[in-house]
């Protein structure tokens, strides 16, 4: 019987090419909340002769990933969680980018904890954004209540964001949710390790997908940092997800990669860009 890998944001950009690759190997759940996308994607992958299904989920909502979870336990041994789904700045207001990124981190990590079993791995998707946003805006004492009581956690992260002004708020949100997810991880790492499970934050710096896209105009000015000066392909990224879930990786937990083309290498500072 094939492990089962769950994808979420499956239904697009970096989770669906990953899903092609995982695939050839694995079971695949993607997730996402648009079932139109996740149909259309679930094609593409048939199309390939990958065996897969979907399930509608909104990461930010515990009950839903609670029943996400359960869900693929039931469909058989979980090699791996890719969690992809996210929101850029230009996709919505900053407290739902907030909810997506932050609250649906942790909401994925602990439904998976419990269903998860020896030898599997979970990468959390961070952004370069993590590294790029100067550390001073990022409210890291806090991030500790995201463990403790998950209503004063987002409270308190909106309490920053909201210190700007409105036009930068969503762009705020978006790097201190994904700097959170780096720090989520870490610290999850030897709590996993204990199951014998794995825990990874990948940071992609731009790439070409449907939100990369999105964010076009304001991303290119990084790729003149960049040491590559192209925006990555999402088969590259993908290919780094994969190999980090496999077994080759099982030393691999507590860290964040970061794969962005050489672009935070380049010293480049959002601060002096605008
Ligand atoms: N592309 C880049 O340049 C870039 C750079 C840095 C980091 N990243 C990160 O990489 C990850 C993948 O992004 P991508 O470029 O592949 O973008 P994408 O094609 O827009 O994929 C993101 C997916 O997330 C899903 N999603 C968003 N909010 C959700 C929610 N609340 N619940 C469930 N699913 C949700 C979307 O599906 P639905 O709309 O169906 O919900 C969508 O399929 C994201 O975490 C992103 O922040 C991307």
């Amino acid at each position: 019987m094939k492990k089962v890998c769950v994808i979420t944001g499956g239904g697009s950009g970096m989770g669906l090419a990953t899903a092609k690759i995982i695939g050839r190997e694995n079971y695949i759940i993607i997730v996402g909340r648009s079932i139109e996308k996740l149909e259309g994607a679930l094609a593409e992958l048939r199309a390939e002769g990958i065996e897969a299904e979907s399930f509608a989920c909104d990461i930010s909502d515990r009950d839903s990933v609670d029943k996400l979870a359960t869900y693929a336990k039931e469909k058989g041994k979980i090699s791996a969680v890719i969690h992809a789904a996210g929101m850029s700045p230009h996709m919505g207001e900053a407290r739902k980018i907030m909810e997506a990124n932050a609250l649906g981190t942790i909401n994925i990590n602990e439904a998976f904890y419990n269903v998860m079993e020896e030898r599997s791995c979970i990468i959390d998707v961070s952004s370069m954004s993590a590294h790029l946003t100067p550390k001073i805006i990022m409210p890291e004492r806090s991030y500790k209540y995201s463990r403790i009581d998950t209503v004063l956690f987002m409270r308190k992260m909106m309490a920053r964001v909201n210190l700007f002004p409105k036009k930068l708020r969503s762009s705020v949100a978006y790097g201190i949710s994904k700097h959170f997810v780096v720090w989520y991880a870490k610290t999850d790492a030897a709590k996993f390790g204990k199951k014998g499970i794995r825990v990874i934050s990948i940071s992609p710096g731009n790439f070409e997908t449907p939100m990369g896209d999105l964010e076009k105009e304001s991303a290119s000015e990084y790729t003149e940092y960049c040491a590559i000066k192209r925006f990555g392909y999402v088969e590259e990224i993908a290919s780094l997800f994969s190999f980090c879930v496999s077994d080759k990786c099982g030393y691999l937990t507590g860290v964040d990669i970061l794969c962005d083309g050489g672009c935070v290498a380049s010293g480049c500072n959002p601060l002096k860009m605008r």
